[in-house]
């Protein structure tokens, strides 16, 4: 395969050849959508740092659920923004927390569409750490009971799925054994099992009003400089019962999605974090470059460096972009 004889670019000379030589394929599929919901009523409050991104209160949150499940996309992804956050993060466990009424409400009135939560207690605790705290430390053994407690309020509320993104080690096995006995074992969890302690959270710290009052989450979060480290999490959380395992972020991150993809044969989700939604926008505003493809480009690099599924704020306006593709 030597030029003159071979010439790569012959494939490329029209769109027609493009699309017959295509080798990933990004389908509404693979997309998953992440909410953020508050309390009050009829509330729609855009989040500052994440332009066309908002606080929804229950009653807009569910209409918000419909338009997504008739763009077709399989799943959403609830965060929650308590009234009022405590030591412990109680909140996040509650029955009538904003999380499990937020469920409810959608179970009840939305059909055709998986409802995944989030596992934390930094949207929940006045000092914005994911865990109970020791002096200063995050306690990862005390934290485990009241992730467990957690996963198991969101299923009773008709949760199709739980993610816990705290990074204890043990929280895995915790959850899937707390889930088993309080008869939830069809309740998958889809483990933030590499999670970097990273810059690219800052817009979502805005979203859900997270930040750390102190310090931050370098011991519990991974260290960007690590890849190896990220296998090992992984495999821990295969062992603990994962049934689906994550990335995140996805874009500074491709290589480890890569390797995961090639190490471990579960379903491999990458979750294209606030960040790397806001850096698009922001550049597309100052009219530095073109959003609608800046953004299929990316998603379309994270599919192909291996993810099965994408988490991204994007869900909504890249759906648009696939089904105007398919009637075209
Ligand atoms: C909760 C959690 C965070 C994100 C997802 N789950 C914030 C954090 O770890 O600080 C970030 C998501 C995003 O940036 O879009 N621990």
């Amino acid at each position: 395969m030597n030029f003159p004889e071979y010439r790569l670019r012959r494939l490329r000379r029209n769109e027609n050849f493009r699309r017959l030589v295509r080798e990933t394929r990004l389908s509404v599929d693979n997309l998953v959508y992440p909410l953020f919901v508050t309390f009050g009523k009829k509330v729609k409050r855009p989040i500052r740092s994440m332009p066309g991104q908002f606080q929804w209160s229950v009653d807009t949150l569910v209409k918000e659920v419909k338009r997504v499940r008739d763009l077709g996309i399989p799943a959403v992804l609830l965060f929650g923004v308590p009234r009022k956050k405590d030591e412990e993060g109680t909140g996040a466990f509650a029955r009538d927390g904003i999380i499990q009424r937020a469920i409810r409400a959608i179970k009840d009135r939305v059909d055709d569409i998986l409802v995944i939560t989030d596992v934390c207690l930094c949207e929940y605790t006045n000092h914005g750490h994911c865990g109970i705290l020791d002096g200063t430390e995050v306690d990862n053994d005390v934290t485990l009971g009241i992730l467990a407690e957690t996963a198991v309020s969101h299923a009773e509320a008709g949760a199709d799925m739980v993610a816990p993104s705290a990074m204890m080690d043990g929280q895995v096995l915790a959850i899937r054994e707390a889930l088993d006995e309080e008869g939830y074992g069809m309740v998958p969890i889809m483990a933030y099992a590499a999670k970097y302690a990273s810059s690219f959270y800052g817009p979502f710290r805005e979203a859900a009003k997270s930040a750390p009052s102190f310090g931050d989450r370098k011991a519990y979060q991974m260290d960007a400089a690590n890849a190896d480290e990220a296998l090992r999490e992984i495999t821990l959380d295969v062992e603990e019962g994962a049934d689906i395992i994550m990335v995140k972020p996805a874009l500074p991150y491709l290589d480890i999605i890569r390797r995961a993809k090639e190490e471990f044969d579960l379903p491999l989700a990458a979750y294209n974090v606030s960040g790397e939604y806001s850096m698009i926008k922001a550049a597309a505003r100052l009219g530095w470059l073109d959003e609608e493809r800046a953004m299929m480009e990316s998603l379309t690099a994270i599919r192909r460096a291996g993810a099965d599924i994408i988490i991204t704020y994007f869900a909504c306006e890249a759906a648009k972009v696939l089904r105007g593709k398919e009637t075209k």
